[in-house]
């Protein structure tokens, strides 16, 4: 979606906001802008590209650079269309008919048509063919000397999700915001406040934030601020101490976040096994929300997420079957609330997200609480939406993702389902305490095996030229590394833009097998486990019968796939349930790679973006 901030301080706003906004860019990346009050103007300044390519091609025009742009109040923006297609027109800031107001937005204005209309009718010009600039016009239709008095009545007439950032050259000694369903925080730093869409763009300025909820809109000043409902009523709001450090933002060295991420995942799993582990058991008592009758009554567990975090919920439903001997379900965030889900007070439902704000899975909870199910979320930021819905929380510390393409995430998700199957196991006791410690005792070494599986980067650094001149790709894994194929192949969908299918590997003789001759790469997850690890030998001969090209993902020392497979990646011995957790990451490399050498940012995958805020 599209990334927003907002500063009003004793400096310079513009080279605040770009450099803020720079990493905000994961949000959207077709277009960028800002804008500033100078001596009572309105200055805008807009483009289409990324932030890099926008400042380079200005550079050669000798035009004037973003952050060259005066004033000590401003907002600044990087889209992801929706409504109207990628132009300079249509890229934020959007002004009113006298330039007075200019306004930033994330979501979308459910009713703009009408009241475009409206507003064409009473004499309002137009410039772009969005939805957010109905907003600029209506606030300058309903303004009489009260910027945030003249946001209220405008709000109070829009249907549909904004975040906004507002500023207004009659009165530029205040920065607007309000929320409704799109995510905004306020910064409160000394003699300076800001907006973001997200906390880590900020960070660097001040830890302290407060979040809006929906329909509130807040004033900032230089010194201050006040947060008012739709109808003016002053809500005191708590303030939060963050303590995620700025450095976790920054790229420290790598050349890409996606690989950076990549790399972290050894520390993103011990922060997230930290203080989760006690006297050989796992103890989340203090962190559920939910008391042990409650959890002990559970049935059935249906799991809602979306993209990577759904190939997790996968991987969790494996997990609590096997282990916890609880039945679950998988849904689609998107899917869930179209259907009519028998839930009763036996039912959990686990929300999986990143971002905590798909708009989807956001939905499947409100859904799934109107039927009076509990909520229980694993989520990566706090305070986002979806951890302040949910009557509890397990959250994943893998710090903040920036690559679109979720990496640390993700096995920080599976962690965290692991911990959470381990912990019911022994509630419902279904899993005695001997099993337990040994399951422990495996989790425990997965970090220091990842750091082994990363030192072997270079390795899959050739088998990605292979990709050089492929148009697609199959994805093979059985059991807890079916959902692993899965997100293999979305990983390299989303980042280098190659036809990839994930499937179980025995489901390939039903139709993808017609596909298959030289020039298909076929990734096999075949690591060694007593279940079908020989079933997934046979068809590793079956491709190679084929001509396919075998990469496969192994159990180390296992030279039978060595043999058969054209090139192999060795994973460290672990136990079968948590061997998904290290396949993943050489699934993740490869993807990263393939996208590099096709000269691709996997940071910034076309058409995607890291948090979708829109149904
Ligand atoms: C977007 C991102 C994906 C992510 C999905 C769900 O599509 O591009 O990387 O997996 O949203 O996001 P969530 O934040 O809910 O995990």
């Amino acid at each position: 979606m599209c990334g927003i901030i907002g500063y009003i301080g004793d400096k310079k706003a513009a080279p605040i906001l770009m450099d803020a906004l720079k990493r905000l860019e994961y949000r959207g990346y077709d277009s960028a802008g800002i804008s500033t009050i100078n001596k009572n103007n309105i200055l805008v300044e807009k483009d289409i590209g990324k932030l890099e390519e926008i400042k380079e091609k200005r550079e050669k025009e000798k035009n004037i650079n973003f952050e060259k742009i005066e004033g000590n109040v401003g907002i600044s923006h990087c889209r992801w269309a929706t409504h109207g297609s990628v132009t300079k027109e249509n890229a934020h800031p959007h002004t009113d008919c006298k330039n007075m107001i200019s306004i930033v937005h994330n979501g979308i204005i459910e009713n703009f048509s009408a009241l475009k209309e409206k507003l064409i009718q009473k004499g309002h010009k137009f410039k772009s063919s969005t939805d957010t600039e109905v907003i600029a016009h209506l606030i300058e239709d309903n303004y009489n000397g009260d910027i945030e008095e003249a946001t209220r009545k405008a709000l109070k007439q829009i249907e549909g999700s904004y975040a906004l950032g507002i500023i207004c050259s009659k009165e530029p000694n205040k920065l607007i915001a309000a929320r409704n369903e799109s995510p905004l925080i306020l910064g409160l730093g000394d003699k300076e406040n800001f907006i973001a869409s997200d906390v880590h763009a900020i960070l660097k300025y001040t830890n302290k934030v407060v979040y809006l909820e929906n329909n509130e809109i807040a004033t900032l000043e230089k010194n201050n601020y006040s947060v008012k409902n739709v109808n003016g009523k002053i809500i005191n709001k708590k303030i939060n101490e963050i303590n995620w450090s700025p450095e976790l933002a920054e790229k420290s060295g790598y050349e890409h976040f996606m690989l950076k991420e990549i790399h972290e995942q050894p520390r993103a799993i011990t922060e997230t096994l930290n203080n989760r582990i006690e006297n050989g058991n796992i103890n989340l008592k203090e962190e559920l929300d939910l008391n042990d009758e409650e959890l002990k009554k559970i049935n059935r567990i249906i799991i809602v997420a979306c993209g990577t975090s759904w190939h997790a919920a996968l991987a969790g439903e494996f997990m609590l079957e096997e282990l916890a001997k609880i039945p679950v379900e998988v849904e689609y965030g998107s899917e869930f609330r179209y259907r009519n889900p028998i839930i009763n007070e036996n039912t959990l439902i686990i929300a999986i997200s990143q971002s905590g704000e798909t708009a989807d899975t956001l939905a499947a909870i409100r859904e799934a609480k109107k039927r009076n199910a509990k909520v229980l979320s694993i989520v990566n930021v706090k305070g986002s939406s979806i951890d302040r819905e949910s009557d509890s929380v397990l959250y994943t510390y893998a710090g903040p993702e920036i690559g679109v393409a979720s990496t640390k995430a993700f096995t920080a998700q599976l962690v965290v389902l692991y911990l959470f199957t381990l912990f019911m196991g022994n509630l419902k006791k279904s899993l005695k305490k001997e099993k337990i410690t040994d399951l422990i005792e495996k989790l425990r070494k997965l970090p220091l095996q990842m750091e082994s599986l990363l030192s072997e980067e270079n390795d899959i650094k050739k088998i990605a030229d292979i990709y050089k001149d492929k148009t697609n790709s199959l994805f093979l894994g059985r059991g807890v590394n079916f959902p692993i194929a899965l997100e293999g192949a979305l990983k390299l969908k989303e980042v280098s833009y190659l036809h990839a299918e994930g499937y179980p590997a025995a489901e390939m003789k039903h139709g993808p097998i017609a596909l298959i001759d030289k020039n298909m790469p076929v990734v096999f997850i075949a690591t060694k486990d007593d279940y079908t690890y020989k079933k997934v030998l046979g068809n590793i001969h079956e491709v190679k019968a084929r001509n396919g090209i075998v990469i496969a993902i192994a159990t180390e020392g296992d030279e039978e796939v060595g043999k058969l497979a054209d090139y192999v990646v060795y994973i460290p011995k672990t136990l079968y349930i948590l061997s998904s957790i290290l396949t993943a990451i050489p699934l993740q490399l490869l993807a990263y790679y393939v996208a590099v050498d096709r000269n691709l940012d996997p940071d910034k995958p076309r058409n995607l973006s890291k948090s979708v805020v829109v149904e």
